[in-house]
């Protein structure tokens, strides 16, 4: 897969992390864009799609979302799928990632009854992509919830979940056998962190270091369960099958002893409470041996973090074809003593607090863009989890729509993806392909429309038609895609 191709050395320097850069994707490295059922579709109650969690999320009064906005209507990609896919070929991307909706598939969630409707219009868009002989990678969940289940009581927190789940799962996959790639859920720690945590996701549940551990127990144990049914049930199928995580890297604050291990267990936190049960087994030590220390000087009875039994273990551990990575930014970590508040608290239980270096390039949404991060994360990921194969499922940036000529995203893309190269060439990393998020902008969450992370920008505010107007970027991955080239210097592996 990794041939010995040639490639420049564009230049090498005598200090720093990153010495050498290539700029040459390999022949077999696949570029792609994603999107997700919510924030692009609209067409939120027609054709027979039940409600989600988000649809009831955003309906709220008053509303958790910025300036009021839903996705009722969002990119309205429910009726203009053709064009965003011919958008999608003309830029020359080999897969397209979009989700499914599942309330539009089974209106309650429940196996029955099955919206007809709604799998003719997936079964369009899988269509759709393959007529341009792009690759299908297909989300299951992307976090829209049926909300008749969450009613009923069962939801991210309630184990019930997990079969409910599976059913769903098996009639999306017997319907859908052309897709390429499957994932089965995205970013669980978005889901129980900032949907049971924090609560500023869906449903809004604010239960800081309790139901958000819960959550994660049942979110692994769906996820494995999808995984082992599909493998018994479709080994017919070729289509590798994976989960999606989104594992920021994490830089101590100073180089104490101290920071660097609260960086380490941030990293442990983060990522590894959603990587070791599946690439390892079990949760991390470290997150395991705090979450109970806390709990008992709290003298609760056993630990706020669920364990797992031998079988469950052994259950969750391997299922995984490939990993499939978010990555967005790097966080500035220092620690705090784990005394210092008893209560039952997420950052207490990890020991570390993040903070922001001001020298760092900081996008309209105030991420921090640190082009070298990716290469640490990478590098870190292949050594805690056995060199796995890395399909990095989500890269991107945002920006606040005021202009079309989007240097900063190419700066973002040309910077990350020379990281990316390096990581490949020099760590020996495997990383397969690299998917840009996203392919327009759409309701990006709590944030709204005031967040624009496409390629192709939409006024939502003032433009009535949606009209999608290809950002500078697009310029950008067509080049690339096509050269397989990039220009890469010393500069972009800077480190603060
Ligand atoms: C959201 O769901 C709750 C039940 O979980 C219901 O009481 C409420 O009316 C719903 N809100 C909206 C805006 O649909
Ligand atoms: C959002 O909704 C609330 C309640 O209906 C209203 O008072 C407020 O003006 C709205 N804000 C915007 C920006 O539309
Ligand atoms: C736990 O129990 C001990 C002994 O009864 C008591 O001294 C301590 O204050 C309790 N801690 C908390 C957090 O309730």
């Amino acid at each position: 897969m990794f041939l010995a191709i040639w490639f420049f050395v564009s230049c090498i320097v005598s200090t720093g992390y990153a010495k050498i850069h290539y700029n040459k994707f390999p022949k077999d490295f696949i570029f792609g864009v994603g999107t997700s059922s919510y924030q692009i579709e609209g067409a939120w109650n027609i054709d027979g799609k039940g409600p989600s969690i988000w649809d009831n999320f955003t309906h709220r009064v008053p509303s958790p979302i910025s300036n009021n906005d839903t996705g009722d209507v969002a990119c309205d990609h429910y009726h203009r799928y053709k064009e965003d896919i011919r958008n999608i070929y003309n830029i020359g991307f080999q897969f397209y990632r979009f989700s499914i909706s599942w309330p539009r598939v089974l209106p309650t969630g429940y196996s029955k009854p099955i919206n007809e409707k709604g799998i003719s219009f997936y079964k369009k868009i899988i269509n759709e992509i393959l007529r341009y002989n792009m690759t299908p990678v297909v989300t299951i969940y992307h976090w829209d919830l049926p909300q008749r289940l969450y009613e009923d009581g069962i939801d991210w927190t309630n184990p019930k979940l997990v079969d409910i789940f599976v059913d769903y799962a098996r009639i999306i996959i017997s319907r859908f056998p052309e897709v390429g790639l499957w994932t089965t859920i995205n970013e669980p720690k978005q889901i129980c962190r900032l949907g049971y945590g924090t609560g500023i996701l869906a449903p809004g549940v604010k239960s800081d270091g309790l139901l958000e551990y819960q959550c994660t127990y049942v979110i692994l144990k769906t996820h494995a369960a999808t995984y082992r049914m599909y493998k018994k049930e479709f080994s017919h199928y070729k289509a590798k099958m994976s989960i999606v995580i989104e594992c920021p890297w994490s830089e101590p604050l100073t180089n104490t002893k101290s920071n660097k291990d609260a960086s380490e267990r941030l990293r442990q936190f983060e990522c590894g409470m959603y990587m070791h049960p599946i690439y390892i087994g079990d949760w991390p030590k470290i997150v395991k041996d705090r979450i109970a220390q806390r709990s008992k000087s709290q003298n609760l009875t056993k630990s706020r973090l669920p364990s797992f039994t031998r079988e469950e273990i052994a259950f969750i551990k391997g299922t995984q074809d490939y990993l499939g990575l978010n990555y967005y930014y790097t966080y500035l970590v220092s620690n705090i003593a784990a005394g210092e508040k008893g209560f039952t608290n997420y950052e207490y239980d990890m020991g570390a607090i993040i903070s922001e270096n001001p020298n760092w390039k900081f996008d309209k949404n105030l991420r921090k863009n640190t082009p070298w991060g990716i290469r640490r994360a990478l590098k870190w990921i292949k050594g805690q989890y056995n060199n796995p194969v890395i399909l990095i499922t989500e890269m991107g940036v945002s920006d606040d729509g005021t202009t079309i000529q989007d240097d900063q995203r190419i700066e973002y893309y040309r910077e990350y993806s020379c990281n990316i190269l390096d990581a490949m060439y020099v760590d020996k990393v495997k990383v397969v392909g690299l998917g840009a998020w996203s392919l327009m902008d759409n309701f990006e969450w709590m944030l709204g429309y005031k967040s624009h992370f496409g390629l192709y920008y939409i006024d939502f505010y003032n433009d009535p038609s949606l009209k999608r107007v290809p950002k500078k970027s697009v310029q950008y991955f067509r080049q690339i895609i096509k050269s397989r080239e990039l220009i890469c210097n010393i500069y972009d592996t800077n480190f603060y």
